[in-house]
C-alpha cells in the first residue's frame, strides 16, 4: 500500500469540536425498514423527512437528501450516487464495505460510516459455536439423530478447546470479541493484524504483524478469520498459506469468502491437512448447490447468518441515531471509515 493511500480518509466535514451545526432536512432509507423501525427515527427527529425505498426502486425525492443508510441489499451504490447530488453521508449497515465502494463512492466527497462493533457479540459467539460443534462432533450427531441413530463418537474424535491455541486473523472489533471469549474457554489467543499495538488486547496473549502470519498458523489448532476484504486480503488464505497451517488445525471464516481460495480449502481438506472448515462467508454467495463443499465431511456452512439477531439490529439503531445527531451538530460522526484503506 503506497503512502498516499494510507493516509487517514480526508473527509470535507468539520473534526469534532470543530463544527458548526449542518442541515439535515431529508434522510433516506436506501435498504428495506419496518414500520416501527422507521417511526423510532421519525420521533427521534421529528424535524427531518425520512425517504423509503418504493420496493427495489430509489425514494422518490433522493435528490434532496443530505445523508442516507445502505446495505448490499439494496438499490446499486452507483445508482445511489447519481441520483443523490446532495449527499454528503452515506452509513452502511454492516461492517464490510467491500460491496459498496465502487471507484465513484471512494472518489466521491460523500463520508462514508459503517457498523463496525454491531455484530462483535453475536459473531463471536457464532465463531464460538462452531468450534464446540467441532470439538463435540455435533454435526456427526445431528446426522445420526436425522437418522435416529444412537451413535456416540469414539473419544478419540472428541477434543477440549482448554489449552488449544487459537489465532484470530483481524483484531478489530470483532477479533477482538472472540479472542475474549475463546480465552474464557482455556484457549490461548494469538493475534494478527496490520498494525500491532504494544500491547495485546484483552484475551490475546500476543499480537503479531502480518508479515508474521505464517509463523503463527504453524501453530494455531484453530484459525479465525476476521478480516475485511481488500486488496491486500483477498487470496489470503492461498494453497500456501493454507499448507503452512498447523496439521490437523480447522479454519473459520466470518470476514469475506474471497479472503480464502476455496478450491485449495477443499483441498486440504480432503488430503486431511486441515480437520475441518466453519465457512459463514463463502464466494460466491449463496454458495452455487453444486460446490462440493456442500458435501465435504468437516465443513460446515451457516449461509452468513453469524451477524443476525434483533440486538444487533438494535445497535445499528443506536449507532445511527447517535450519529444522525452529531451530523446535525457538526460533530465527528463515529464508524467513518476511510474508503481507499476498505475498513
Ligand atoms: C457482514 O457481513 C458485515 O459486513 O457486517
Amino acid at each position: 500500500m503506497s503512502a498516499a493511500q494510507a493516509d487517514p480518509y480526508p473527509g470535507p466535514l468539520p473534526r469534532a469540536g470543530e463544527g458548526a451545526s449542518r442541515r439535515l432536512s431529508t434522510f433516506a432509507f436506501l435498504h428495506p425498514i419496518e414500520p416501527a423501525q422507521l417511526q423510532v427515527y421519525l420521533d427521534a427527529f421529528p424535524g427531518v423527512e425520512f425517504l423509503q425505498l418504493d420496493g427495489d426502486a430509489l425514494p422518490q425525492g433522493l435528490e434532496r437528501a443530505q445523508a442516507g443508510a445502505i446495505s448490499w441489499v439494496g438499490p446499486p451504490v452507483d445508482d445511489i450516487l447519481a441520483a443523490g447530488r446532495s449527499l454528503q453521508w452515506l452509513h452502511q449497515r454492516g461492517a464490510g464495505i467491500d460491496r459498496i465502494a465502487t471507484p465513484a463512492l471512494v472518489a466521491s466527497d460523500v463520508l462514508l460510516t459503517n457498523g463496525s462493533g454491531n455484530h462483535a457479540i453475536n459473531i463471536a459467539e457464532h465463531v464460538l459455536g462452531l468450534m464446540l460443534a467441532f470439538a463435540r462432533q455435533f454435526p456427526a450427531l445431528l446426522r445420526a439423530q436425522g437418522e435416529r441413530r444412537w451413535t456416540p463418537p469414539a473419544a478419540g474424535s472428541l477434543f477440549e478447546l482448554s489449552g488449544q491455541t487459537l489465532a484470530v486473523i483481524g483484531a478489530g472489533a470483532l477479533g477482538c470479541a472472540v479472542a475474549e471469549r475463546a480465552a474464557a474457554f482455556g484457549m490461548r489467543v494469538h493475534g494478527v493484524r496490520r498494525s500491532p499495538a504494544s500491547e495485546p488486547p484483552p484475551g490475546f496473549v500476543a499480537m503479531a504483524a502480518m508479515d508474521a502470519l505464517d509463523g503463527v498458523l504453524r501453530e494455531a489448532d484453530h484459525v479465525v478469520i476476521t478480516l475485511p476484504l481488500t486488496a491486500e486480503t483477498r487470496g489470503l488464505f492461498s494453497t500456501a498459506r493454507i499448507a503452512a497451517m498447523k496439521p490437523g488445525a480447522h479454519l473459520y471464516n466470518v470476514g469475506r469468502g474471497a479472503i480464502v481460495d476455496q478450491g485449495a480449502l477443499l483441498e486440504a481438506l480432503r488430503a486431511g491437512h486441515l480437520a475441518g472448515a466453519g465457512l459463514d462467508v463463502t464466494d460466491p454467495e449463496p454458495l452455487p448447490a453444486d460446490s462440493p463443499l456442500w458435501a465435504e465431511p468437516g465443513v460446515v456452512i451457516t449461509a452468513h447468518s453469524s451477524g443476525l439477531t434483533p440486538r444487533s439490529y438494535a445497535r445499528y439503531q443506536a449507532l445511527l441515531l447517535d450519529n444522525l445527531g452529531r451530523f446535525m451538530r457538526g460533530e465527528e460522526l463515529l464508524n467513518l471509515v476511510d474508503k481507499r484503506r476498505g475498513y
